[in-house]
């Protein structure tokens, strides 16, 4: 027969193991290490070392009352295989809460309920082509996709638009979200700003994706302030997984993450070294390869 005291020791020695473990602790939501590459992009956007490369559209506001500095940037105008968000000055984006689209399921904890987020829709934007996946889910759900808010539309009267499709991105695709704290979040570019604010806003993801960052203090109405988020989205039609390539119908945050997270270190890598979007082969490489400690800014 164990002992009370056996049993605490046991229990004890799970605890720590828990703590030592992210899979079991249920309260942490999965993130990945922010790849070299990437971090240096990030981090020569933070230290002013590079800045917005080539912008596609500026005068957007990351901060409802602060400054319309945040554009919209590529490396290439012209064969563009990533798109940005850059504020300037070292600056970046912020992190607000949406709370679109579906809600419930065992992750709903109540952080996005109605009088929690003011702006509340009970759709997002390409919901059409999730019904179309006819894989058991009539929306995205903010507690367990990790979606992004990105591109603006609206039709009041001198309001900043900006469509990330006139450029090759496509609706659903695979974006990456680096976080402060060498934290990388692939996300699903799942909905669009509009024009129901003051101010053509950009930074905004579900909860599900603002709790991976930085944990349960996250609410429809709390988000992160600091304009230190990279949000960054990839061309082409590689960056979609489709209705086969992501586990759409996962019931939980964690699950969903998991089935992007392949395509997504992919688009990460393709980032590498002067060969964005494309492949670097032969002296290309040679030359791309003795180039790149030096140029990665160029990407
Ligand atoms: C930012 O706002 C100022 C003042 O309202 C305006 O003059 C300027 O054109 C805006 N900049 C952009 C890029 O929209
Ligand atoms: C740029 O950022 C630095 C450091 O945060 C600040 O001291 C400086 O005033 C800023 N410059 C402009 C033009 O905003
Ligand atoms: C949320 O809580 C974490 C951990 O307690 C803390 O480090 C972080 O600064 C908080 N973030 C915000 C935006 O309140």
């Amino acid at each position: 027969m164990p002992t009370l005291q056996h049993c605490k020791r046991r229990i004890g020695a799970l605890l720590l193991f828990c703590a030592a473990t992210p899979a079991c602790a249920d309260s942490s939501f999965l993130t990945s290490a922010v790849p070299q590459n990437l971090n240096d992009f990030y981090q020569g956007l933070k230290d002013r070392v590079a800045s917005c490369q080539h912008s596609l559209a500026g005068g957007f506001y990351s901060i409802d009352d602060g400054t319309n500095t945040t554009s919209y940037c590529t490396n290439d105008p012209h064969r563009p295989s990533i798109i940005y968000l850059s504020s300037g000055n070292g600056t970046l984006s912020n992190m607000d809460i949406d709370c679109d689209g579906v809600q419930g399921g065992s992750q709903d904890d109540g952080r996005c309920s109605l009088g929690r987020s003011p702006d509340y829709q009970d759709a997002t934007a390409f919901q059409d082509i999730i019904q179309s996946y006819k894989v058991g889910i009539s929306d995205l759900n903010t507690y367990v996709h990790p979606y992004v808010v990105f591109g603006n539309s609206g039709s009041k009267p001198g309001w900043r638009t900006f469509d990330p499709t006139d450029y090759g991105v496509r609706p659903l695709s695979v974006m990456a979200v680096v976080c402060p704290g060498n934290k990388l979040v692939y996300g699903i570019w799942g909905d669009t700003n509009g024009d129901d604010g003051d101010n053509p806003m950009v930074g905004e993801v579900s909860i599900a994706l603002a709790t991976a960052c930085w944990g349960k203090n996250m609410t429809g109405d709390n988000g992160y302030d600091g304009m230190d988020v990279l949000y960054v989205a990839f061309t082409g039609k590689d960056a979609v997984p489709g209705k086969n390539g992501a586990d759409w119908a996962a019931k939980d945050y964690d699950t969903f993450e998991r089935s992007i997270q392949p395509l997504g270190e992919k688009l990460v890598q393709r980032m590498r070294a002067g060969g964005v979007g494309r492949k670097v082969t032969g002296f290309g490489a040679v030359v791309g390869c003795a180039l790149a400690g030096g140029l990665w800014l160029a990407l």
